[in-house]
């Protein structure tokens, strides 16, 4: 098992209509997710906005509850996953042309009422994703051009003031190096916490690829714990380009290792979630037509030498 060890958890992404599949595949998939290889889940999509306010203040939490019901049931922890977001956004947000006041009233209202309605239940929230483009400069959200950078820290407020219990994250991609991103991440933080925003934590999300995990993986976490903060892999696959080959999954399962052995070696990396455990639900085929085979097991859930090198390095 893989759940709680050294101290830090194992999470997976998943949602209950996964779990409580009724097919044979389904009923496999539900025993492993339920099992004590999980400590923590993440919804992998239902507590996107445009899935939990699809309308302007019509909320819809049912979906995203049905998971924190399982996962209230098999003594896992849930984190929440994601509030400030450019992506999967109803699209009555940008639609709508909102002023300044405007959004700000828009984006307080889904942050209390989303962290309001889940308060006490949510370990870490990823209160901003992927606030970053990759040369570190802002990215072009309805958030950044309407309200500048102090969504960041708007956001932070309303989720504290929402929870005051659980650890308010960022969280974005290509956090996994040390890179002009990071830097500008990093710079991000320290301001925030001179401001005394409350922010806990950093997510890594770790979308990565065969062969190509970053050398400087553990350093780019621990320059990030070292600013006080948490650091976490928020959403860890590794995929590689098609075909699957053996040699392939070898090489990925050193990566998972590099990776795994990147949050054991930083003190205040708190643990480590898959996006999904079997490639048969994971969203890489999907949006990478090119690629595959990013998780630990195979898509009939025979286990991968990834499993094995994750097992072997807890
Ligand atoms: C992905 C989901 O896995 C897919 O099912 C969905 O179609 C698109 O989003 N970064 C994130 C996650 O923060 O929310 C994304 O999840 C993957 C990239």
């Amino acid at each position: 098992t893989l759940a709680f060890l050294r101290g830090k958890y194992i999470g997976t992404a998943s949602e209950a209509v996964n779990i409580q599949n009724a097919t044979s595949f389904g009923k496999a998939y539900g025993a492993l997710a339920t099992s004590l290889e999980f400590g923590i889940y993440t919804n992998e999509n239902n507590l996107k906005w445009e899935v939990t306010e699809p309308q302007p203040g019509v909320f819809n939490f049912t979906p995203a509850e049905k998971l924190f019901a399982i996962a209230e049931k098999t003594g896992k922890r849930m984190r929440g996953h994601t509030l400030a977001w450019h992506s999967q956004l109803a699209p009555w947000v940008e639609a709508s042309n909102f002023t300044a006041d405007e959004l700000k009233a828009v984006l307080k209202r889904h942050i209390l009422t989303e962290v309001g309605h889940f308060r006490g239940r949510v370990y870490a929230w990823d209160v901003v994703n992927e606030a970053f483009n990759d040369d570190g400069t802002f990215r072009e959200s309805v958030w950044f051009t309407t309200l500048g950078e102090e969504y960041i820290e708007l956001a932070f407020r309303w989720a504290r003031q929402a929870d005051p219990h659980a650890k308010l994250y960022i969280n974005d991609f290509n956090f996994e190096s040390i890179s002009p991103k990071t830097d500008a991440a990093v710079a991000l933080i320290k301001k925030l916490k001179a401001k005394g925003v409350p922010i806990d934590g950093v997510g890594a999300q770790s979308h990565l690829i065969v062969g190509s995990v970053p050398t400087d993986f553990k350093a780019a976490l621990q320059r990030f714990a070292d600013l006080g903060v948490d650091v976490a892999l928020t959403e860890l696959d590794i995929r590689g380009d098609l075909p699957e080959t053996p040699e392939k999954l070898q090489q990925q399962a050193k990566d998972f290792r590099t990776a795994i052995d990147a949050c054991l070696g930083v003190k205040r990396c708190v643990g480590v979630t898959l996006w999904q455990f079997t490639d048969a639900l994971s969203w890489i085929p999907g949006v990478f037509p090119t690629q595959g085979f990013g998780t630990p097991l195979s898509d009939k859930l025979q286990k991968k030498p990834a499993y094995t090198a994750i097992r072997d390095a807890l």
